[in-house]
């Protein structure tokens, strides 16, 4: 297994739920930027890359989506359906979303700024840019 799902510290009462995530803590860094995918379709996977040494927490906030990840030995597919847990994508761990139902909201938090540079779309530079 690449990864396992990670429960958030909730605490609910009459009024709702909280759910907290914090940099350093929750999460194994600091959180620098923030961005979430909104309006996807079933049929329209994302992703399909890698990333040299950016590290990202994905939480589904509202319905639900497949995110499989490939770290070059194994694959696995996770559903993340919970606002209450969380999956770590670590660096050069390949990843692609997909299944999204139409109410999904899935938010990213990353360990760095946006970096084109640092992205590593072709599976193959992957394969072989791994130790
Ligand atoms: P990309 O990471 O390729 O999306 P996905 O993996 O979900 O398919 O990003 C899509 C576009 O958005 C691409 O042109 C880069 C841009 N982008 C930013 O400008 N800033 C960001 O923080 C992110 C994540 C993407």
């Amino acid at each position: 297994m690449i990864q396992e799902l990670h429960p958030l510290r909730k605490i609910e009462d009459g009024r709702g739920a909280l759910v907290v995530i914090e940099g350093g803590r929750t999460v194994p860094f600091e959180i620098k930027r923030v961005y979430y995918l909104t309006k996807l379709k079933s049929a329209e996977p994302r992703g399909f890359h890698a990333h040299y040494e950016l590290r990202q927490f994905m939480v589904c906030m509202s319905g639900s989506c497949t995110v499989t990840l490939d770290d070059g030995k194994q694959k696995q597919d996770i559903v993340l359906n919970r606002p209450e847990q969380g999956l770590m994508i670590d660096k050069m761990v390949w990843h692609v979303m997909s299944n999204f139902s139409e109410d999904c909201i899935l938010m990213v938090l990353a360990s760095d700024h946006y970096n084109e540079k640092d992205y590593i779309r072709d599976y193959e530079v992957f394969r072989k840019a791994l130790p």
